[in-house]
């Protein structure tokens, strides 16, 4: 690894996730990548290192993170897999654990996983299985995993019956957010990891909210400075949730807002390109601050100030921004039934009192969710 000492060159923020003998920090800067090296060994230590990471990750951040790992103790190839949401099922899992396997890893090899949320997903889940449980590092290069997937230790692959059936709560030793990284995604992925910004927000944090109102047109067209206030201000509320409940039993379900509504329409549309993670969570929340209204929970100026926000960075608000498709409640309903937020045969809603005041309910009237999503359609049909 890197062996000179000079001071590292970028400025960077340090949000510590703190789990008694499990807490770790979030390092989010610029040059985090190209200067892994010296984060890792400076917090944890020379150590043998194996990387994870996809093929179109790989191009872009590869060579600039083994670089930064040179002379390392004992490096394991790069595993490169596929790009894309297909990588996380059983047949990747097993072809990384065995490959890590093949190369001798012993049982302080650190697993790097460099790529978004699937590799963050994947990659987690196989350290935590081989060898019964290794180390590993989060490096997240996309918006969403920055923000969200990266950091609280949720790690899967997916079921035939559905996405992330299959994982392990294991927490990453560390979390390099490199903020350059953001640079080189395309504008429809930071969107949609820009939904998950702007939850936190709407979760407990009203003033972020404004602040994002604010800057988030910025943010997107590419200020280095508002992308790094946003990651870090987004990890901290990450961080203080699973900090509070790390095995989501209570408030981090909060973490959950739109969710499950986006849910049904993602699994509507097939979980693929044609609605992205992001883009569904969006349209989830400014849905769940609808039906908070017209249960009279929270203010009707509130719901459409979230939904004015999504509008203006590009993002669904309504059934209508939606590739038009004969949408039908029912079938949403269901989708939301085999959701796996269900809890004792009940739907459980992130729903709000207002901006910055969300909280978690099971007591959804089934009449008052259809008639939301009735009119939301045929409001799609009419345009
Ligand atoms: N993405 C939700 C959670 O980490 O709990």
């Amino acid at each position: 690894m890197a062996s000179s000492r000079t001071a590292l060159p970028h400025a960077h923020d340090v949000v510590p996730v703190e789990l008694g003998a499990r807490r770790y920090d979030i390092v989010v800067g610029e040059g985090l990548i190209a200067h892994a090296g010296r984060h890792i060994t400076e917090r944890l230590g020379p150590r043998p290192l194996a990387v994870v990471t996809d093929a179109n990750v790989a191009r872009l951040h590869l060579d600039a993170l083994m670089a930064s790992l040179a002379g390392a103790k004992q490096m394991v190839p790069p595993i490169v897999v596929e790009a894309g949401e297909a990588s996380k099922d059983f047949a990747y899992l097993e072809r990384v654990v065995e490959r890590l396997i093949e190369a001798r890893i012993e049982r302080s090899t650190l697993l790097i996983a460099l790529g978004g949320g699937v590799i963050g997903d994947l990659a987690g889940f196989a350290a935590s299985v081989a060898l019964r449980g290794i180390d590993f590092v989060q490096v997240p290069t996309t918006l969403l995993a920055q923000v969200d997937s990266s950091v609280g230790g949720k790690t899967a692959i997916n079921s035939r019956h559905g996405k992330n059936l299959i994982g392990s709560f294991h927490q990453p030793r560390l979390v390099l957010s490199d903020i350059g990284a953001l640079d080189s995604l395309p504008g429809r992925e930071l969107r949609a990891g820009y939904a998950e910004v702007a939850k936190y927000g709407l979760i407990d944090d009203a003033p972020f909210f404004a602040w994002l109102e604010r800057n988030a047109a910025s943010l997107l067209a590419g200020d280095r400075a508002l992308r790094r206030e946003a990651v870090m201000r987004s990890c901290q509320s990450k961080a203080r949730i699973v900090a509070a409940d790390e095995r989501e039993a209570d408030v981090r379900a909060l973490l959950n807002l739109g969710h499950t509504f986006g849910h049904a329409f993602e699994a509507e549309t097939g979980f693929g390109s044609e609605l992205l993670h992001g883009e569904a969570v969006a349209l989830g929340m400014a849905l769940a601050h609808d039906l908070s209204a017209r249960l009279g929970l929270c203010p009707p100026d509130d719901a459409t100030r979230v939904k004015n926000h999504l509008k203006s960075v590009g993002l669904p608000s309504t059934v209508g921004d939606l590739r038009p498709r004969d949408w039908r409640t029912d079938r949403l309903i269901e989708h939301m039934a085999h959701d796996k937020k269900v809890k004792d045969g009940r739907l459980t809603f992130i729903l709000s009192r207002g901006i910055g005041r969300a909280f978690i309910t099971t007591d959804v009237p089934i009449d008052a969710l259809r008639a939301l999503l009735d009119d939301s359609i045929a409001a799609a049909a009419r345009r």
